[in-house]
């Protein structure tokens, strides 16, 4: 969970207020206070999100607070905490619209569930007047490469269905852009203002899939301690889009099923039937019909998924595109790293003829790592020969692991190897470098994030100094001097 909402904890307790700020700091901003009466004017000067309110505080009680605001209709959401005897004030205070409650003393891991619900919440509130902005933006076809006869056939399909409730079935092998495509389908549709989710059914926990499809009721089972909207309640009237939907087990089969032809389904451990109207969007990079052949994937479901098939072709069988996406990857990442990098001709031809066994996804961070690495302003056939002959041994190396695991280690190792927290400081260090110690940046750059970044700079001992002439705005990591990691 992270999110940059700001929340408010007001105890006036010292001992909860710091248990709290350091339990909360790495996801929230968290400012404290300890009496009741100045709450009011903290949240409408700070524009906090969340609220955690002691119910007894000196100044005004938590629930004179709760009213308040209520009637100065302040926008924020509110988890109130209270002693083990005063649970009928609770309730009260759950009536004067706060939105879960805790008891002292309470299980961090609870609140820390309560609050990534409020987050969650927060952001499908958010979503629908923030989409408006963005979308038809970012998402249009237009948006999408493709002046292959290949992909040109998927856009005029696509075209002639987009507002239709029709399901789609997007296969393609990895990388090809099936998820660019599933986010298209939505927001080119008149179901753009209504939100888009999606699952990956390959990450998630087949035992966690149903709680996520269709949410669950608190105390359905041990753990659900509150209760939680599934995906497809949320994008009712919007799409779902279920990734690597092959690895849904076969229970789950039966039960998506279901709710594709019943359009209602009740969250677990609920007796409401909650009606949808969810447009289902899915992908695949396996083969689903020799799935149903072997017996390991439904029929009638894969009938009712594949209404509308699209295929995305691997990219060396389009490869008239590939000079479109070296454009518009270099224009990307130029522009997001603040940099001007092209490729010469010769590197352009290798890279258009070249297999890209890892599609477009590859290209991209080829190119992306051509401009990070790059020391001229022209990338020459070297610079991307070098590239790719270390992204081969990654991929070999990756399909190769467990026979490789076989072969014994060497004995000795030779003299000036080093180790790989030795390496990784030093490629840390001199990133750090270029970007002039901007931790976002620097972490954007190697795709992770800043808190991992933070991680890392804590184990390396690695500090940050930065000349103040050349910060940049909207950076929150503070001014010119010296600064220690993980302040
Ligand atoms: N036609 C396209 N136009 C612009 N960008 C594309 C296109 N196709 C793919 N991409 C980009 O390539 C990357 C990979 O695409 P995407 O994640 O959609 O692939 P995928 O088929 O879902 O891959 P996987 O099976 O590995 O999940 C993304 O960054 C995406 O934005
Ligand atoms: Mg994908």
């Amino acid at each position: 969970m992270e999110s940059n909402y700001k929340i408010l904890v007001a105890d006036d307790e010292q001992g909860i207020r710091d248990l709290l700020t350091d339990l909360l700091k790495d996801y929230f901003e968290v400012d404290t206070v300890e009496r009741g009466d100045v709450i009011l004017d903290r949240l409408k000067k700070g524009g906090h999100e969340i609220l955690i309110l002691d119910l007894r505080l000196p100044g005004m009680s938590g629930q004179d607070v709760l009213k308040r605001i209520h009637e100065d209709k302040i926008k924020v959401v509110v988890v109130v905490i209270t002693a083990s005897n005063d649970i009928e004030t609770a309730i009260t205070s759950m009536k004067l619209g706060a939105y879960d409650y805790l008891v002292k003393p309470f299980d961090t891991d609870k609140l820390m569930v309560v609050l990534k619900n409020i987050v969650e919440k927060l952001e499908l509130e958010s979503e629908v007047s923030q989409l408006r902005e963005q979308l038809g933006e970012s998402f249009r076809f237009k948006n999408i490469i493709g002046k292959s006869s290949g992909m040109q056939k998927i856009f005029s399909t696509l075209e002639k269905v987009i507002d239709t409730d029709s399901t789609v079935l997007i296969t393609g092998e990895s990388g090809t852009g099936k998820e660019i495509i599933a986010k298209a389908v939505h927001y080119n549709s008149n179901r753009k203002q209504y939100p888009f989710r999606s699952i990956d059914c390959s990450t998630i926990p087949q035992d966690l899939i149903g709680s996520e499809l269709f949410g669950h009721e608190k105390g359905a089972f041990t753990g659900a301690i509150s209760r939680k909207i599934g995906k497809f309640e949320i994008a009712s009237r919007g799409t779902l889009f279920l990734d690597e939907i092959s690895n849904l087990s076969i229970e789950m089969q039966a039960k998506l099923l279901r709710v594709l032809q019943e359009k209602e389904f009740e969250r677990i451990g609920g007796n409401q039937l909650i009606k949808v109207n969810t447009r289902i969007v899915t992908a695949s990079n396996r083969d689903l019909r020799e799935m149903v052949r072997e017996n390991r994937f439904r029929e009638d479901l894969y009938y009712r998924l594949n209404v509308l098939p699209v295929y995305l072709p691997p990219l060396k069988d389009r490869r008239e595109d590939i000079p479109l996406f070296i454009d518009h990857f270099l224009n990307k990442y130029n522009s997001e790293f603040g940099r001007e990098i092209n490729i010469d001709l010769k590197a352009r031809l290798y890279l258009t003829n070249y297999s890209w066994p890892g599609n477009v996804r590859q290209l991209e961070n080829v190119i992306k790592r051509l401009i990070l690495l790059s020391t001229q302003k022209m990338v020459s056939l070297d610079d991307v020969t070098s590239v790719l002959e270390f992204e081969e041994v990654g991929m070999a190396a990756k399909k190769k692991a467990p026979a490789d695991m076989a072969v014994p280690a060497p004995q000795r190792i030779p003299d000036g190897v080093k180790t790989i927290d030795e390496m990784e400081k030093e490629h840390l260090e001199k990133m750090l470098r270029h970007f002039n110690f901007n931790i976002s940046t620097t972490a954007r750059a190697l795709d992770i994030s800043r808190k991992t970044m933070h991680n890392k700079l804590k184990k390396y001992n690695i500090v940050i100094k930065r000349t103040a002439a050349v910060e940049d705005a909207g950076n929150t990591e503070g001014s010119g001097a010296e600064h220690q990691p993980g302040d």
